[in-house]
């Protein structure tokens, strides 16, 4: 798409600055508090200055819903910003990691058993949790972060984010088996809807789900009798890493969070508040990021 060309895909940073305002508490715009919105708009990666300014003079950046007029002041902690419609996390606060989770994880915050968490593999601050929820014994990418308004509209089954996965399977994939998965497969708890799916070697196959059911895919796979000896999530929505290793994680760029918030449905109001600038924060722990 030509517009979404010719916004930044640059890594954020720069520091947040509150202004001192209540969450929640919207600027008028006017005068001189908050921050000039092209300002703004450059922190959080989504272009250079001038071309957040260009953006605004063409009239396709939001505050609240209202179309931003040039000049326009906004508190990147209160008021929700947005570019085409699609949400920018201007907020100084929050971050997003992904992960390549290894096998032998769990996604939950804490185990009974004792068992490592995804957690253990991000800056233990801020705290940041996962979006969505991976097997124990899958593999794979994960998002964690502290917006919620992301991780809501991800996790809502109306947005249907495709998400692919890698199997290793039992026994030599046939035509039929990829026909079932590919038209919907019956499970205990309905039917699979449509799945795209491609045969990538006689015991492994790709597939594209857009449903977040409970262990959906291993369902899907020993219903059509090809357990999954292996399992590994390659691709959330538009964001992918072949070079995250196993255990590593990586700020998302902002056009990848931007990505996201695109992917997963549209608006820009209130219901989907974006908090934050798309950042690992500045003292995470060099040692376990990934080192590409
Ligand atoms: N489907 C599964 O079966 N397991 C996962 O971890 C994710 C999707």
């Amino acid at each position: 798409m030509a517009r979404e060309t010719e916004l930044g895909g640059g890594r954020t940073g720069g520091e947040g600055t509150g202004g001192g305002r209540t969450h929640g508490e919207p600027t008028q715009g006017e005068g001189t508090g908050g921050e000039r919105i092209q300002k703004v708009l450059a922190r959080a990666g989504v272009a250079s200055r001038r071309a957040c300014d260009e953006l605004v003079a063409a009239g396709r950046v939001t505050v609240n819903g209202e179309i931003a007029a040039p000049g326009r002041r906004v508190d990147p902690r209160a008021d929700v910003v947005a570019v085409d419609g699609v949400p920018v996390p201007v907020a100084p606060d929050l971050v997003y990691y992904l992960v390549n989770k290894p096998s032998g994880v769990v996604t939950t915050a804490s185990d009974p058993e004792g068992r490592p968490t995804v957690l253990d593999l991000v800056p233990a601050s801020p705290r940041v949790f996962p979006v969505g929820r991976l097997d124990f014994d899958t593999e794979g990418l994960i998002v964690l972060t502290n917006d919620g308004a992301l991780a809501q509209r991800l996790a809502h089954p109306s947005h249907g984010v495709a998400k692919e996965y890698l199997a290793e399977v039992e026994g030599t994939l046939e035509p039929a088996s990829l026909r079932r998965l590919r038209e919907g497969v019956e499970l205990d708890d309905g039917p699979s809807a449509p799945a795209v799916v491609g045969k990538v070697a006689p015991h492994a196959l790709r597939i594209v789900v857009h449903e977040g059911r409970n262990r959906q895919v291993r369902r899907m796979l020993e219903a059509v009798g090809h357990p999954a000896r292996r399992l590994v999530r390659t691709r959330i929505g538009p964001v992918a890493d072949p070079a995250l290793r196993p255990g590593r994680w990586r700020p998302l760029r902002a056009d990848e969070v931007r990505a996201l918030y695109g992917h997963s449905g549209g608006g820009g109001g209130r219901g989907s508040r974006p908090r934050a600038r798309a950042a690992a924060p500045a003292n995470a722990p060099e040692g376990r990021q990934a080192s590409r």
